[in-house]
C-alpha cells in the first residue's frame, strides 16, 4: 500500500513549536494591546449557518471563497470566512442587556477558499476588535489608533506600514453622481479595487464598459484625490469626517496615514470610514490590517441597529511583516530544564527532584531514553531548552547537581533550591 502524504491541506498550515512560538507571540502583542484600551474576549463556533453571509459579507466571498456543505440533517453550513457577522449577531441577541458603548475582541481562526500565495491562504487567525454603540468618529479614532499601537508594539517604526483611509459615504457620492445602481457600483467598486494591479489602459477599458461616455470624466475623478473632494464638495459632512478622524489621529502623533480613494474593502456592510494598513516595502503586498464602520449590519437580525466599528488583523500579513524587518522574535523553549539520566535505578529519584522543582515554577522535562550523556544533552539543545543537570549515583548521595547553561556552557554546582534560584532569576 502507498503511504500517505505527510503534507498538510492545501493552503493550511502546520504549526511545529517554532512557528507556534510565534504564533503565540503575535497573539500575544495582539492581546496585550486591545486589552489596554479595555476589550474583553468573546469567542464562537467555527460553523454558522450559511445564511449569516448571504445577506451582507459581499458576492465574491460568498459564492466564490467559502468552505460550504450540507450537514447530515440537510442545512447549509459554512466554515466562517470572517467574524464581522458573528459577532454582529451575537450583540444583536443580547443588545438590551449588554451595556454600550461595548469593547470586544476575538483571535478566530477563519477559512477561505483562495489561490494560496505569499500573504494569502486557506485558513488565517486574524484579530477582530469592535467597538459597538458610537456613532461619532471618536469610534473610528480609537480603532485606528489601536492597529497604529499593535504595529508599534511589534517593534515597527511609522516609516514601515502606512494606514490608508476613504470612506464608503464619498463613493457612494460619486457613483450617485454618475447614476449608478446596485450593481453597476458594484463591478465599479471591484475595478477600482483592481486598478493598481492593472494597466491603466485596461482600466479605462473596463470602465468605460459598464459607464460609456461618462467613463472618461469617472476616471479623472477617481485618479486625483482633489478634484473627487472639490467634485463632492470640501465642506460635505461626508469629506469632513474622513479629515476630522485624520486631525484627531495626528494629534495623538500618528501621521503616517493618507487618503486613499481607490480603497475598496470587499464587504457590502460598510458604511462610512474604511481603512486599511500597508507594508511600506512592496514585499507585501497585501494589508495587514483592513477595517471601517458598519452601522447597518446587526439590522440584519433585529429591527433597530447597533453603530459598530472594527477591524481584523491577520496573522499570515503580519508575520510576513516581521520577517521582512527582521523583527520575529528567537525561539524560546517554554521548558527550563532537562534532567539527563545515567542509570534506570535512578529513574524513581529523578521523579521526585522534578517534582520539587516543579512546585517551585521551573518546567522540567526528564530523559528516560538511558542514551548516552552527550545525546542526553544534544537532545535537550535540540528543543531549545537552556539548562541541564545530569543524574548519578554522586548527585543522588550528595543532592548536589550540576547545573549547566547550554548557551553559554557555564555551569555551577547547586542545591535543588539554589538550582531553583538560578533558573528562575534568569
Ligand atoms: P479583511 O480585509 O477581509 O476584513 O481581512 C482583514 C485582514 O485579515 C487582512 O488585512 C489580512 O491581514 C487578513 N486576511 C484576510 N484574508 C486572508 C487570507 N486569505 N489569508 C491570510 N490573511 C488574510 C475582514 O475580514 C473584516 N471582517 C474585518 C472587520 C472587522 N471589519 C470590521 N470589523
Amino acid at each position: 500500500m502507498s503511504k500517505l502524504d505527510t503534507g498538510s491541506y492545501k493552503g493550511v498550515r502546520d504549526f511545529y513549536p517554532e512557528d507556534q512560538f510565534i504564533q503565540n507571540h503575535i497573539f500575544s502583542v495582539w492581546r496585550k494591546a486591545v486589552e489596554s484600551f479595555g476589550y474583553s474576549e468573546y469567542s464562537a463556533s467555527i460553523l454558522e449557518p450559511s445564511e449569516l453571509y448571504k445577506a451582507k459579507t459581499g458576492e465574491e466571498i460568498v459564492n466564490e471563497q467559502t468552505y460550504t456543505f450540507k450537514d447530515r440533517g440537510d442545512r447549509e453550513v459554512t466554515l466562517r470566512p470572517e467574524m464581522t457577522p458573528t459577532v454582529a449577531r451575537m450583540v444583536a441577541m443580547r443588545r438590551r442587556e449588554l451595556g454600550f458603548p461595548l469593547r470586544w475582541y476575538s483571535v478566530p481562526n477563519l477559512f477561505r477558499y483562495e489561490a494560496p500565495q505569499r500573504g494569502r491562504l486557506r485558513e488565517h487567525w486574524q484579530l477582530n476588535a469592535d467597538i459597538f454603540g458610537l456613532e461619532s468618529i471618536e469610534a473610528e479614532t480609537e480603532i485606528i489608533q489601536i492597529a497604529h499601537k499593535i504595529m508599534r508594539n511589534f517593534g515597527a517604526t511609522d516609516d514601515d506600514f502606512l494606514i490608508r483611509l476613504n470612506s464608503r459615504k464619498i463613493i457612494n457620492s460619486l457613483y450617485r453622481l454618475f447614476g449608478l445602481d446596485a450593481e453597476s457600483s458594484q463591478t465599479i467598486s471591484k475595478l477600482i479595487d483592481k486598478k493598481n494591479k492593472i494597466s491603466e489602459e485596461d482600466f479605462s477599458l473596463d470602465i468605460e464598459k459598464v459607464l460609456g461616455d461618462k467613463s472618461k470624466s469617472f476616471i479623472e475623478l477617481i485618479s486625483s484625490p482633489d478634484k473627487l473632494l472639490e467634485k463632492i464638495g470640501k465642506e460635505s459632512e461626508d469629506v469632513e469626517e474622513i479629515f476630522q478622524v485624520t486631525r484627531s489621529l495626528e494629534k495623538l502623533g500618528i501621521t503616517n496615514i493618507t487618503f486613499d480613494q481607490t480603497l475598496m474593502r470587499g464587504f457590502d456592510y460598510y458604511t462610512g470610514v474604511v481603512f486599511e494598513v500597508f507594508d511600506t516595502n512592496k514585499e507585501n503586498p497585501r494589508s495587514l490590517f483592513g477595517g471601517g464602520r458598519y452601522d447597518d449590519l446587526t439590522a440584519v437580525f433585529s429591527a433597530e441597529s447597533v453603530p459598530a466599528v472594527g477591524f481584523g488583523a491577520g496573522d499570515v500579513t503580519i508575520r510576513d511583516f516581521l520577517e521582512t524587518h527582521n523583527l520575529l522574535p528567537a525561539y524560546k523553549s517554554t521548558t527550563n530544564l532537562y534532567v539527563a539520566i545515567l542509570e534506570e535505578k535512578h529513574f524513581s529519584d529523578a521523579r521526585v527532584l522534578a517534582g520539587y522543582l516543579r512546585a517551585s515554577g521551573v518546567n522540567v522535562a526528564l530523559d528516560f531514553s538511558l542514551r548516552k550523556v552527550g545525546d542526553q544533552i544534544k537532545t535537550a539543545d535540540k528543543h531549545g531548552i537552556p539548562f541541564v543537570i545530569v543524574i548519578g549515583d554522586d548527585e543522588i548521595q550528595s543532592k548536589i547537581y550540576k547545573l549547566k547553561d547550554l548557551k553559554t556552557g557555564k555551569d555551577w554546582s547547586l542545591s535543588a533550591e539554589e538550582v531553583i534560584q538560578k533558573i528562575l532569576s534568569k
